[in-house]
């Protein structure tokens, strides 16, 4: 049975408020049954904030914590997540070599070949160390990767390794579809309230039910619409997330926003703002 999020698990220790039940939840799934857990909610619903307790608490516990996290503009890199993944582990050269293309090999491996060295090599780390993969914004992961991901997870129960990964949305990923969710609820209201306060926001008798009717216990929403009503009053509680960043983007000079519209254009690759922003003739505000 679930104790909670106490000890290594408080989320209290990183400053999150309200997500000790299911902090003590993933402690549990990662010790038992398949060894794997999803967490899935909403944008700015504390999906990486939760996954990085979990890292520090498993760390803490002498786990061998492997973190990822997947970018949009990486998922049609096949093997791109893997290759980022293993390049960081230890002991992973093998399997690595599998699937980074050669001269005299330009096409990647025999799928079970791969599957198969992937999971011996898990198995072999975690006999000597506890260890954890832990992929956030799995949303995002090239779909080769996700599919040697999902065969690892379906294949570690009874070994010391687990699996920990954030999914934003409802629906988690074919291939780890069928592993216990864990989903992040909106905030309760005395949560809600201690984050504001937490964070410093002082509102008025206004604004305050304001924030919280608009954000509805998203703790993104919570702190981007507290920020913008902090002692402004509740005319200036924006009416949504994406208000807010409209309203910061607004009062940025007009050099600085064209540089971020090439780097939003770019698709997450910086490298279009060299030599280029200085140059070009956006026809921005
Ligand atoms: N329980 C919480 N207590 C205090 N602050 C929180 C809590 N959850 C999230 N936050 C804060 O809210 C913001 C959004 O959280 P986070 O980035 O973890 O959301 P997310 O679900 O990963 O969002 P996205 O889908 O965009 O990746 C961050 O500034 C984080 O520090
Ligand atoms: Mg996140």
């Amino acid at each position: 049975m679930s104790r909670g999020g106490s000890g290594f698990w408080a989320g209290e220790l990183d400053g999150l408020v309200g997500r000790d039940v299911t902090l003590g939840m993933l402690r549990d799934l990662l010790d038992s049954g398949s060894r794997t857990a999803v967490v899935t909610g909403i944008p700015g619903a504390g999906k990486t904030s939760v996954l990085s307790v979990a890292a520090r608490a498993c760390a803490a516990e002498g786990r061998l914590v492997l973190p990822f996290t997947c970018h949009d503009s990486d998922r049609d890199l096949a093997f791109g997540m893997l290759v980022d993944l293993l390049s960081v582990a230890p002991g992973a050269e093998k399997v690595l070599d599998l699937v980074l293309p050669t001269a005299a090999r330009p096409v990647a491996v025999d799928p079970l070949r791969l599957r198969l060295e992937a999971l011996g090599w898990l198995e072999r780390t975690s006999e000597a160390q506890p260890l954890v993969l832990i992929v956030d914004d799995t949303q995002w992961c090239d779909e080769s990767s996700l599919s040697v991901l999902g065969f690892l997870a379906h294949r570690l129960t009874g070994s010391h390794a687990s699996v920990l990964v954030a999914v934003r949305g409802d629906v988690p990923p074919e291939p780890l579809r069928r592993h216990p969710q864990v989903r992040l609820p909106p905030l309760a209201d005395a949560d809600a309230r201690a984050l504001l306060r937490r964070a410093g926001l002082q509102l008025d008798v206004l604004a305050l039910p304001s924030v919280l009717d608009r954000a509805a216990g998203n703790p993104l929403a919570l702190l981007e619409l507290g920020r913008a009503a902090a002692g402004a009053g509740i005319e200036a509680v924006p009416s949504s997330v994406e208000t807010a960043f409209g309203e910061q983007l607004a009062r940025l000079p007009a050099a600085t926003r064209r540089v971020l519209l090439l780097a939003a254009a770019g698709d997450g690759d910086l490298r279009v703002l060299g030599g280029r922003s200085t140059r070009t003739s956006c026809s921005t505000p």
